[in-house]
């Protein structure tokens, strides 16, 4: 068999804690994507390469079947609606909350809410099923800093600790989601690479269940 299965994953936070579980379904990249430029990384398998990109973009380069299978944030598979996608497994791992949140004490909001938020679709979403006429501005960070000069009422962020809400003066008020990130695989890879990904699954699945003990 000479195909190629081609996991895409984001830097940082979803790559430090897939690789333990890649490590145990027999999967150990070769570069660091921190300290290498490279966006293709060869692991000490020959036929799986992991593709780095931005967490957003994950389930893009999976549906397109760019990427095989991916690892992507709840948040974000929420966001992009989850198009030509399978998502066979939670991993378990980035765990935090899809909340409202907003300045301590605030004064209650005249006329529309002004919501700052960079998952416009979920927040849209979450209001509309509150009965609540918002007005959405998108943002692409530091979402935090909207409420503090103007910019909004309240944001809609994820939510682990609570730290950064506190260091800006902020606090949580609605709990949207639970979020953890997820397996998702290609639909076509799933019937035309069968024997490279069924065994993939199953052996992350293990890997989870592992971790879980
Ligand atoms: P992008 O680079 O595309 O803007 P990002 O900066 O949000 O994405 P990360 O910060 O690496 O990317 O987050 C990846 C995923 O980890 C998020 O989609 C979310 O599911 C989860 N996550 C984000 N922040 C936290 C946190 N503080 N604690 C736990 N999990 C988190
Ligand atoms: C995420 C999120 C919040 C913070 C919440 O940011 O956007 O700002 O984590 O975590 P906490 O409740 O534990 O403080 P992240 O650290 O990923 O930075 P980034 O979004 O700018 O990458």
């Amino acid at each position: 068999m000479n195909e190629t299965l081609t996991i895409a994953l984001s830097k940082g936070r979803i790559f430090k804690e897939t690789v333990p579980l890649l490590k145990q379904a027999g999967i150990e990249p070769v570069d660091d994507p921190e300290t290498s430029r490279k966006l293709i990384l060869d692991t000490n398998l020959p036929h799986v390469k992991l593709v780095i990109i931005r967490a957003t973009d994950v389930p893009t380069y999976v549906q397109y079947g760019a990427a095989d299978v991916g690892v992507a944030g709840k948040d974000v598979l929420l966001e992009h609606g989850g198009e030509g996608l399978y998502e066979p497994l939670d991993l378990n791992i980035a765990c935090c909350k899809l909340m409202v949140a907003g300045p301590v004490n605030a004064e209650p909001v005249n006329g529309r809410m002004r919501v700052a938020t960079k998952y416009t679709n979920s927040a849209r979403e979450y209001f509309a099923r509150q009965g609540q006429q918002v007005e959405m501005i998108k943002l692409y960070g530091s979402m935090e800093l909207a409420p503090l000069v103007g910019l909004a009422d309240c944001i809609v962020d994820v939510v682990d600790t609570g730290n950064t809400l506190k260091a800006n003066n902020l606090e949580p008020r609605e709990h949207i989601a639970d979020i953890s990130s997820r397996l998702v695989v290609n639909k076509a890879s799933m019937k035309m690479k069968h024997a490279l990904v069924k065994p993939f699954i199953k052996q992350m699945e293990q890997a989870v269940a592992g971790m879980a003990k």
